[in-house]
């Protein structure tokens, strides 16, 4: 462990230590007409070997907090899965993956490479009341794409500086993003997109065997509450979620922050965890939790056991019992 905190200060040793380095994110497609906050670009490579374990091909994904859904599109782009489920509570995004499945994906991207973007006729068409559900596609693209952090949630703001100063232009690629709503047109007849409730999705596939849960929820089970500030749709009952997947007849992975809350959780569920690094919006490396049922494939990464705590009181209790063992031969 210490090996690996030290490899965190020091990126670039790590390779030496044979410790998995942070993934480069430009080496992965970029298959998601969002830039997501919280989004797993970085864990497709961990992904894939995942799915690369296993002896048979998956019939289905469901991944219950989709999001900007680069899990799903990886796996259906690359076949590694029959088809996928996408689920997502948030309305606004709900509105861009149904406007993709359900044949609009011409006229979005279309929307996209012919409008004019400057900060006023952005705030013109925010003003706008959305009539279909494409138009309100389109409103969620222009807000995930000019707002600060691609976040939606209530007290997002325009980007002011963005990359080079460029400001609202700076994540605005109409070519690029047009491309990639139409390339979706290749995979839509394979996903099942829902404006759902997640848990209430895994417990439909709960009896499933060839199912298989990729579960990427918003990070607020710990003291932090990291996806408070990121997400309209953050309350969730943690406890719950374990419990279900404890259910599971397929195999899932859960990707967590590093909080010892969630810790807890998986321990009294008896899952496995393991430490990924990433690195994170403000370019630092950090270490993520991925849980599951059994994460031998995942070798290279190193294991959580106990808590330091209690090793620790375990530790001071038998010094105790030492030196009140001395205490009472003295
Ligand atoms: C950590 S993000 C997922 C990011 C995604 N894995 C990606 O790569 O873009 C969590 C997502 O769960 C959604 N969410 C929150 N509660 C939900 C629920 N009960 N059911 C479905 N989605 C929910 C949030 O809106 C957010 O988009």
């Amino acid at each position: 462990m210490r090996t690996l905190r030290q490899s965190l200060l020091f990126p670039e040793l790590s390779g030496e230590l044979g410790i998995p380095k942070p993934v480069n994110v430009a080496s992965v497609p970029q298959r998601s007409p969002f830039r997501y906050p919280g989004g797993k670009t970085w864990f497709v490579p961990t992904f894939r070997q995942w799915l690369g374990s296993k002896h048979a091909k998956p019939s289905v994904l469901v991944e219950p907090f989709a999001g900007g859904g680069i899990i799903s599109l990886t796996a259906l782009f690359e076949n590694l899965v029959e088809k996928a489920v996408m689920v997502e509570l948030d309305e606004e995004i709900a509105a861009v993956w149904e406007s993709i499945v359900h044949g609009d994906a011409e006229w979005l991207a279309n929307r996209v490479l012919t409008f004019n973007l400057t900060k006023e006729s952005v705030m013109r068409e925010l003003q706008k009341n959305p009539g279909t559900r494409r138009e309100k596609a389109f409103q969620t693209i222009l807000k995930n794409r000019t707002f600060h952090g691609g976040i939606l949630a209530e007290g997002s703001g325009f980007l002011k500086y963005g990359e080079n100063g460029k400001g609202i232009h700076s994540r605005w690629y109409p070519g690029t993003l047009a491309k990639r709503i139409l390339n979706l047109k290749h995979v839509a007849n394979r996903i099942d997109f829902r404006c759902d409730d997640g848990p209430k999705v895994i417990q439909e596939f709960a009896i499933n065997q060839a199912a298989v849960f990729f579960i990427d929820p918003p990070y607020t089970a710990g003291k932090k509450k990291a996806g408070k500030r990121l997400y309209r749709h953050y309350d969730l009952d943690h406890e719950h979620l374990f419990t279900l997947c404890k259910k599971l007849k397929g195999d899932f992975l859960m990707t967590y922050d590093n909080a010892e809350e969630v810790k807890r959780m998986a321990r009294s569920h008896s899952f496995q965890m393991r430490l990924i690094p990433m690195t994170n919006t403000h370019h630092a490396t950090m270490e993520e939790l991925v849980i599951g049922k059994d994460l031998s494939w995942m070798d290279g990464f190193p294991a959580v056991h106990e808590p330091d705590t209690e090793y620790k009181t375990r530790a001071t209790k038998r010094k105790q019992t030492y030196k009140s063992l001395k205490r009472n031969i003295a």
